[in-house]
């Protein structure tokens, strides 16, 4: 039997992280299967992606300019996709945002909402009406544990979690939840914190924040970190999936964190259970993520690994 055309796939945020390393896995995807549209909104960030890309920039991937907080720009990328056919959306562009709740302003979170979640929705919005028609597509969004758990006085693209709960019909819904993942987010992130004076916040919140809350994060991306190929796996499974799931986490080291979540429905225990741990037995923390690093290091013999 003839092998199925390949899938066009867009995916947005590909001048780093895991947008990168997804366009160029599926560009370079032994069996074929997808034809990648690589976008991003800078084009001059384009270098890292071609090199990645290798042989399969020109013919199994192109690259094109798309912002996903601007209309006009979603509009001239979809034009420029021949009949706008796209078989495969993956919402990955993203930013994030940490800090004391009183010291960020409603323009920095506007900023998270507007790429996070109105930025998918525009993408969403622009690919659905060629899904309908075809009866078949599938709409993936990088969500994230973050969403999951919750964690709202610091994370501000916690609450901008992806737009879902779309109808599940013809077309398939995924959320990929990562975990920590080392990429330019993080580093972007701390950046931010260092050129950052935080203002309105009292002295006793931001010494938690700078001196407890920052480099415990710093440890659990250490510890628990993915690689942007790990998820891009991942995504690859999610995809190739016949029955493709509508929720997919991608390091099964994070799960315990989130199971005291869902064994508690009132949150009192995830929440607490947290806080003691970040803020009153951070010893504790650092010897949990320094076992499990010992676990998954790869010098035993019986290996961990994230599915
Ligand atoms: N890293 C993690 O720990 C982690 C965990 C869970 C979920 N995620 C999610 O995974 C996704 C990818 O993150 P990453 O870790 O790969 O971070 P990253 O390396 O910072 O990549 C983010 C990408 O989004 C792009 N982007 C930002 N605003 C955009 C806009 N308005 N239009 C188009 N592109 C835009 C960035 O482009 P520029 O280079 O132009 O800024 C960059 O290409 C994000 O949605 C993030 O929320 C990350």
């Amino acid at each position: 039997m003839a092998a199925p055309p390949p899938r066009s796939v867009l995916v947005t945020g590909c001048s780093s992280g895991i947008g990168l390393a997804l366009a160029a896995r599926l560009a370079r995807d032994p069996h074929g299967r997808f034809q990648v549209i690589a976008t991003m909104r800078d084009l001059g960030k384009r270098q890292r992606l071609e090199e990645a890309a290798g042989s399969a920039l020109g013919r199994t991937l192109s690259i094109q300019r798309l912002d996903v907080s601007s209309d006009s720009s979603v509009a001239e990328c979809m034009a420029s996709i021949p009949g706008g056919h796209v078989d495969v959306l993956v919402n990955n562009a993203g930013v994030g945002h940490v800090g004391p709740l009183e010291s960020t302003s409603l323009e920095q979170m506007k900023h998270v909402f507007e790429t996070n979640f109105f930025g998918a929705v525009r993408m969403i919005r622009a690919v659905l009406p060629g899904m309908k028609r075809r009866r078949r597509g599938h709409i993936l969004v990088l969500s994230s544990v973050m969403g999951l758990q919750g964690e709202g006085q610091w994370e501000r693209s916690a609450g901008s979690g992806k737009p879902m709960g779309a109808q599940h019909q013809q077309w398939d819904v995924s959320l990929v939840e990562p975990g920590p993942v080392c990429t330019d987010f993080e580093l972007k992130l701390l950046e931010e914190v260092s050129r950052s004076e935080y203002p309105g916040t009292d002295e006793v919140t931001l010494g938690y924040f700078k001196d407890v809350y920052i480099p415990a994060s710093r440890e659990i991306f250490r510890t628990l970190g993915q690689s942007p190929g790990d998820v891009a796996e991942a995504i690859v499974s999610v995809l190739c999936s016949p029955r493709p799931p509508l929720r997919a986490q991608t390091n099964a080291l994070y799960t315990p964190v989130l199971a005291l979540k869902y064994a508690d429905p009132t949150g009192e225990l995830s929440v607490r259970g947290l806080h003691r741990m970040l803020f009153r037995h951070s010893a504790l923390l650092r010897g949990s993520a320094a076992v499990l690093r010992c676990l998954t290091c790869g010098c035993l013999r019986t290996r961990v690994r994230p599915l």
